[in-house]
């Protein structure tokens, strides 16, 4: 039998093996952006230049880049336990950590499932709902309601409820039964709003025409961003989440906050619930709890939800879900060491101090060339861009490129949007720069 041939070794630089994810590959592979260590507000490069991170990573790094302490607390645990099942085991900083999060969630939010993304939380919170009305009797509950323009991952249940064309329209038929409430953006009514529109509370309504159509025994859930993020930053119209949560009391149907990219002090609190004054029946978070430092997801479950599960008898599994890496060691001790930080810096109540400022910095670029709008809710901004002709998303896609190569800044576009999200230690002077970069790159591609 012949030996298939030798594969050719891989040059150290060679780009082509990686197939990156949500990428423009071949482009990026013509013109890459690759950063070779971080610290603090900065990513460098291997040419040494320091590039001020706008975008937090990618939404997660809150407390900075390689901070010292999370660093170290890697390291310790890397050395102690690698690796605990979390199955019928368990090791104590899972527990420690679960209780830290439940303490930072308002109400009866008070147990804690872990994953390892924004992704598996969603499909984690989605099952427990689903479960949750079929072990009390109400197995009929089986639709899931998501909202247009939504992100919620990209597991098939985050993708069904989510509402971005392009991560649904290629695979296929999704779950089942899923509807989905209109979105909140209305450019003529809220254009350079700071903060919470005035317009589009009535909104919520829609999900009494939803319940009159499909009937509320057959509705689980409701599960939407407080402020959607990925789809370029849409903060929630005033009084829109308290309809919606009126709406799932008034027929028993749950209400899941994905909080992924507003959990732990992008919106100036520990979760955005907090500053809507919303109690969700679950929270889903990732990113931010360890700062991106280490991978880690979960769900925060109220106590009533919770204690639903705990029947029959003592020996038998009581929810038929997780994964081998939950709660795991390294993510638990990296998430234990950045909940010190956001507490002993004061990083939730620096970004609602800070708001103001970065608001009044985003709202100067109003006027530049092709600028159609700004929106801003605590230490986030997105800037949408006209598009040219026959071109959607290129301007914002060059716009983006350009920053990184010519003006020394990381942020993130969706679509002819441009989003800024930096870590929560910006200072004032950095969100004066990090503006000036941006009014000089849109300058530059208009
Ligand atoms: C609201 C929301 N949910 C879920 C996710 C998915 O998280 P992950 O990429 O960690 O799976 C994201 C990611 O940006 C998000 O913004």
């Amino acid at each position: 039998m012949s030996r298939p041939a030798e594969k050719p070794a891989l040059k150290p630089n060679d780009l082509e093996a990686f197939w990156m994810p949500f990428t423009a590959n071949r482009s990026f592979k013509k013109r890459p952006r690759i950063v070779v260590r971080a610290k603090d507000m900065h990513y460098y490069t291997a040419e040494g230049r320091a590039v001020l991170d706008g975008a937090a990573g990618m939404w997660c790094c809150n407390a900075g880049h390689n901070r010292d302490t999370i660093v170290a607390a890697i390291r310790a645990e890397a050395e102690t336990l690698d690796y605990a099942p979390p199955f019928q085991f368990a090791h104590p900083k899972a527990f420690s950590l679960a209780s830290r999060i439940a303490a930072l969630a308002p109400g009866d939010l008070d147990h804690v499932f872990f994953c390892n993304s924004g992704s598996e939380a969603v499909d984690t919170a989605l099952k427990i709902a689903l479960a949750y009305h079929n072990v009390r009797g109400e197995g009929a509950r089986t639709r899931l309601i998501g909202r247009e323009r939504g992100y919620h991952g990209v597991g098939f249940g985050g993708i069904s409820v989510g509402g971005m064309p392009n991560n649904r329209k290629y695979f296929g038929s999704l779950l089942a039964g899923v509807d989905h409430l209109p979105h909140t953006y209305n450019r003529e009514e809220q254009a350079f709003t700071k903060g919470e529109p005035e317009w589009g509370a009535h909104l919520a309504d829609e999900l009494e025409r939803i319940v009159a159509l499909h009937d509320a025994s057959t509705i689980a859930a409701v599960i939407v961003e407080p402020m959607a993020g990925s789809t370029g930053v849409l903060p929630p119209p005033k009084g829109y989440l308290q309809r919606l949560r009126a709406i799932c009391d008034k027929y028993g149907i749950l209400l899941i906050f994905d909080e992924v990219i507003t959990g732990f002090g992008r919106l100036g609190h520990a979760f955005a619930a907090e500053r809507y004054g919303v109690a969700p029946d679950m929270i889903t978070f990732a990113k931010g709890v360890t700062s991106g430092a280490v991978p880690m997801g979960g769900v925060v479950v109220r106590k009533g939800i919770h204690d639903t599960f705990m029947r029959g008898p003592e020996h038998a599994i009581e929810l038929f879900h997780g994964y081998t890496y939950s709660a795991h060691p390294l993510a638990c001790a990296a998430g234990l060491a950045t909940l010190d930080l956001y507490r002993d810096e004061k990083l939730f109540e620096r970004a609602k101090k800070l708001e103001p400022k970065w608001a009044d910095a985003a709202m100067s670029l109003k006027g530049l060339p092709g600028v159609l709008d700004i929106r801003t809710v605590g230490l986030t901004a997105a800037i949408d861009l006209a598009s040219r002709p026959d071109a959607f998303g290129k301007r914002a896609f060059e716009t983006m490129d350009r920053a990184f190569h010519e003006d020394d800044l990381m942020l993130r576009v969706a679509g002819e949007t441009l989003a800024l999200t930096p870590p929560l230690i910006i200072t004032e002077s950095q969100i004066g720069e990090m503006f000036e970069k941006v009014a000089k790159v849109i300058k530059a591609g208009a």
